[in-house]
């Protein structure tokens, strides 16, 4: 029968990768991708209250409460694509009770994957970040330069990717990451962007196949 879809989590300091890699994985494999930072990003869109408690916090580097994103992110992997394709969830969790509390909601992945990249390619990798509001791609303008001048055009970048910002995301990230980090596969993500890809592929066809293995047997 059909096996049952694929729940992935992937973590990693600002800029690590996450975004890119995820639109990596999501093309060979359908699982939809689920990134907290997205869903608060939307939040913000949005005008509500929680959006404007959030922009507070994203605008000092610092972690949005749990009492905003749990519930965000819970309700979007509850959804009926996330429960049909199998979810790939990128940025969460970020700290123990972020874990703790969608272990008790029931929800638990079969992959963490987390992104290490040593701190002084991080912050190039922030600064020369870019987004198409088109597509959603990630650019950036040395090591994934825009195809053609139309796209170059229209990119857009983050208000959180300046270089002052950043440092204040990466200390969140460092006063944090310990406490899951146990819990974690190690990918070593300072390679391009295709290297680190095959990493990721082997896990997770490692994984299918495993899974595949047991369902024939039982
Ligand atoms: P979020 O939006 O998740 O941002 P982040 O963690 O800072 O991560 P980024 O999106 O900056 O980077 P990325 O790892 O996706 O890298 P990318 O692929 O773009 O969170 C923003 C804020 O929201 C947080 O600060 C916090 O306030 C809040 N928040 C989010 N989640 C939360 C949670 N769970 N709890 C509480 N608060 C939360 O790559 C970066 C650049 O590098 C790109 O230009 C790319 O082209 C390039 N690049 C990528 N890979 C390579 C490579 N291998 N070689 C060369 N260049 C590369």
């Amino acid at each position: 029968g059909e096996s049952r879809p694929l729940r992935v989590m992937i973590s990693g300091a600002p800029a690590s990768g996450k975004g890119t890699q995820c639109e990596l994985i999501t093309g060979k494999y359908s699982l939809v991708h689920i990134a907290a930072g997205d869903l608060l990003r939307a939040e913000i869109a949005s005008g509500s209250e929680n959006g404007k408690r959030a922009k507070e916090y994203m605008d000092k580097g610092q972690l949005v409460p749990d009492e905003i994103v749990v519930m965000m992110v819970k309700d979007r992997l509850m959804q009926p694509d996330s429960q049909e394709k199998g979810w790939l969830l990128d940025g969460y969790p970020r700290s123990m009770s972020q874990a703790v509390a969608l272990k008790d909601f029931g929800i638990q992945p079969d992959l963490f994957l987390l992104l290490e990249v040593p701190e002084e390619l991080l912050v190039e990798r922030v600064v020369g970040r870019r987004l198409d509001p088109v597509t959603g791609k990630i650019y950036h303008l040395e090591y994934s330069p825009p195809e053609n001048e139309e796209i170059a055009a229209r990119l857009t970048q983050r208000f959180d990717d300046t270089e002052e910002k950043v440092k204040l995301r990466l200390q969140t990230h460092h006063q944090n990451v310990e406490a899951v980090l146990s819990m974690y596969q190690d990918i070593n993500g300072s390679a391009t962007k295709e290297d680190v890809f095959a990493q990721i592929d082997k896990a997770l066809s490692k994984l299918v196949e495993e899974r595949a293995a047991a369902e024939s047997v039982a």
